[in-house]
């Protein structure tokens, strides 16, 4: 594939992220450029298997196993690469499940997975690209935004 981004020696490249959705991903992981991390960050990248896609360069810094459930709230045909020394050392799929399980509250202040009552939360997954998941308990459903928010 053609380089638009150099390669580079340490650090995560987050690949096959869904056109238009790079800059939420770094969201979701908390980067903000104000760390001393040197970023880069292509857009709408010819892909084969996506159509379009964008690429996310994260040097001197993996990420953490819990960060995978998060990027593929956002981006869910994301591949995960960790490289070492110029090398992929790790390639991981994230993977979105039907069923959220405790990841996310329902924004419902009344629904009944928030109140007292031991219960975990759980999101049915209606729409995995643009994100659109409904609450299994009082049926609120919830957008990108709105997850982002929790992050
Ligand atoms: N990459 C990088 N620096 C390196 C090695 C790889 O930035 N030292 C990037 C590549 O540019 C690519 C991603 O990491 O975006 C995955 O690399 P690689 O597995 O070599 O590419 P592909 O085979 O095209 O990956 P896939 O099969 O996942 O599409």
């Amino acid at each position: 594939m053609e380089l638009h981004v150099k390669k580079i020696k340490n650090g995560t490249v987050i690949d096959h992220i869904n056109q238009g959705y790079s800059l939420d991903v770094l969201s979701i992981l908390n980067i903000t450029g104000k760390e001393k991390h040197v970023v880069s960050v292509a857009m709408n990248v010819p892909s084969k298997d996506i159509g379009r896609k964008d690429i996310v360069k994260i040097e001197d810094w993996e990420l953490k196993p819990r960060d995978v459930d998060k990027i593929a709230l956002i981006a869910p045909h994301a591949t995960i690469n960790i490289i070492r020394n110029y090398n992929v050392v790790d390639k991981k799929k994230v993977n979105l499940p039907k069923i959220l399980k405790g990841t996310i509250k329902c924004n419902n202040p009344s629904c009944i997975s928030n109140s007292r009552e031991p219960i975990e939360s759980m999101f049915h997954v209606k729409d995995d690209i643009s994100l659109s998941i409904r609450c299994h308990f009082c049926g609120r459903i919830m957008e990108k935004d709105d997850v982002l928010n929790q992050f």
